[in-house]
């Protein structure tokens, strides 16, 4: 025991010991199960190899952005003969920048119908040769004079980001024992914002953000792609697509007793919930199409709950104060490498909070933490609007500003963040969830691509104001959340449908509330109230 031992107390703190020593199964487990070699390794593999390309390239742009509209507006004139104005260029180039978030979109869709059709693994191991492809069109764009090779490639980088989005969450959480799926559920989350941060310093001027670096720039992450890429022969498929969808049974265990590192006998809460899942898997012959998610009302709520937190996640206005944030520290009175600098520590607060958030997931409940952060994001989106407002008339609101950004990155952190990503997991049985997860991403990238599609106009329209409507959006979720997120931590799928299952009347928390009052009734008969 002793290693792993130490290990499970620094990922999962004391209360999961209590809460597992009052589990029905608690006289059968000998020995939890844990970070396994191969679950480490599949967990470092994705995040690197899948997660942060996908960060990478939401981050890579936005430095060089005069570079390569410059590149774009000769190639289009030497081969076309075509002479852009400032707005026609302005237009091609935000296509190029949006056509990831339409691919983004895309390829969340695709993920449901792929990870069924060819499992969690070959899904992602689809998602990376897009993904290199997309990263020698980059290489290839500026040497052959095509802005088609840059447009074709942000397009396939974003299905592949896409495909990573709604499938990767899934395949390491269905790869965890119960009590890691928290952690292993905000790794997608975390290599995002790692890339995000590593594509802002790689694009920085004096690194490789200028005229003969940016299509090495561009194409930069397809390396950790194809090195993580090499591992996937040795990664384990997930056994509950074996399991549920493929119906493998033998295979599945065998993979099972493989990640967990351990005999089949001391797996048996495991192997009750895949068998749980499986029966339930059947009784329904149809299979989980979209469509079918769509229209099922006992799915409405938690639906509506993963919709509304990842679009919510956007329309937060991380991007749009990412954006904005360089323009405040240099009205704050830093120098133009200062407020680049201060941007990429926004970007790093962020990442940092992504890292805070895996103890934070495995210990605190997931309403607690989805709703203090609600409440103090909204809280920094007014001071930030405030600030911003009232900039021209007082000096030191530049600095109330910065605190405005630096406070909304890291309670945007806590839950706001990572939450999204994995909720749908912890929502939906294994039938449903790679639609659920699939419609949750596509939203993502919509929310995303929305904003910023209409933040600009906002902006010249209603200007620092904008920060009041994305607040406003915040609160909404907040009282949503308060009324219909039931607490998944640790909770049996199956339990957590049946609290959601009655649409609007559901009463999830309530529930919840009951069970945690009378530990013994609410465990075993949780539905009587
Ligand atoms: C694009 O290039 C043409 C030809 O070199 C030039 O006349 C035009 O001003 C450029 N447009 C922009 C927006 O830079």
């Amino acid at each position: 025991m002793g290693q792993q031992g130490e290990r499970e107390v620094l990922f999962t703190g004391d209360d999961i010991r209590r809460s597992c020593a009052q589990s029905p199964y608690a006289d059968i487990t000998v020995r939890k199960p844990g970070w396994t070699k191969l679950l480490i390794l599949a967990g470092l593999a994705t995040t690197i190899g899948s997660a942060m390309p996908v960060g990478y390239n939401i981050g890579v742009v936005n430095s060089p952005a005069v570079i390569i509209k410059h590149f774009v507006n000769e190639s289009v004139y030497t081969r076309y003969e075509a002479v852009f104005d400032r707005h026609q260029l302005d237009f091609l180039w935000s296509c190029i920048i949006t056509i990831f978030l339409l691919g983004g979109a895309a390829g969340s869709l695709c993920g449901s119908l792929l990870a069924n059709k060819i499992g969690r693994k070959g899904a992602l191991i689809v998602s990376s040769l897009l993904g290199i492809v997309a990263g020698i069109l980059f290489l290839c764009s500026k040497y052959s004079n095509s802005v088609e090779m840059l447009l074709i490639g942000r397009l396939l980088i974003g299905l592949s980001a896409g495909l990573t989005q709604s499938v990767m969450p899934m395949y390491l959480m269905e790869l965890s024992p119960l009590h890691l799926r928290g952690a292993t559920g905000v790794l997608c989350p975390l290599g995002v914002t790692f890339g995000v941060l590593m594509g802002q310093i790689f694009s920085m001027y004096s690194i490789l953000g200028n005229e003969q670096g940016w299509p090495f720039v561009l194409a930069l992450y397809a390396l950790p792609m194809v090195l993580c890429g090499l591992l996937f022969p040795i990664l384990p498929e997930s056994p509950k697509y074996l399991y549920v969808v493929k119906k493998e049974p033998q295979i599945a265990l065998k993979v099972l007793t493989k990640v967990r590192d351990m005999n089949q006998e001391h797996l048996n809460d495991e192997v009750q919930e895949l068998k749980a899942e499986e029966s339930e898997n059947d009784v329904e012959n149809e299979s989980w199409t979209i469509g079918r998610v769509l229209r099922d009302k006992t799915l409405l709520l938690p639906l509506l709950l993963v919709l509304i937190l990842q679009a919510g996640q956007q329309f937060s206005g991380i991007n749009a104060v990412f954006y904005y944030s360089a323009q405040i520290f240099a009205s704050a009175g830093l120098s133009r490498t200062n407020s680049e600098l201060a941007t990429i520590g926004a970007g790093f607060c962020n990442f940092l909070m992504a890292v805070v958030s895996i103890p934070i997931m495995s210990k605190y409940n997931r309403r607690i933490v989805i709703q203090i952060s609600l409440a103090s994001t909204s809280f920094f989106l007014v001071l930030l609007g405030l600030a911003t407002i009232y900039i021209t008339l007082y000096s030191w609101m530049a600095y109330l500003s910065i605190i405005g950004v630096l406070g909304f990155v890291l309670c945007y952190g806590i839950g706001l963040g990572p939450i999204p990503y994995f909720i749908g997991s912890e929502l939906f049985e294994v039938g449903p969830r790679p639609s659920a997860m699939a419609l949750g991403a596509m939203a993502n990238f919509g929310g995303n691509f929305l904003v910023g599609l209409f933040f600009p106009l906002m902006q010249a329209r209603i200007g620092a104001a904008s920060f009041f409507l994305f607040a406003g959006f915040v609160v909404f979720m907040f009282i949503f959340m308060r009324f219909y997120l039931p607490e998944t931590r640790e909770k049996d799928v199956t339990e957590v449908a049946h609290l959601c299952s009655k649409g609007f009347k559901s009463r999830p928390v309530a529930v919840s509330q009951l069970s945690i009052a009378n530990t013994e009734e609410g465990l075993n008969s949780p539905l009587k109230a």
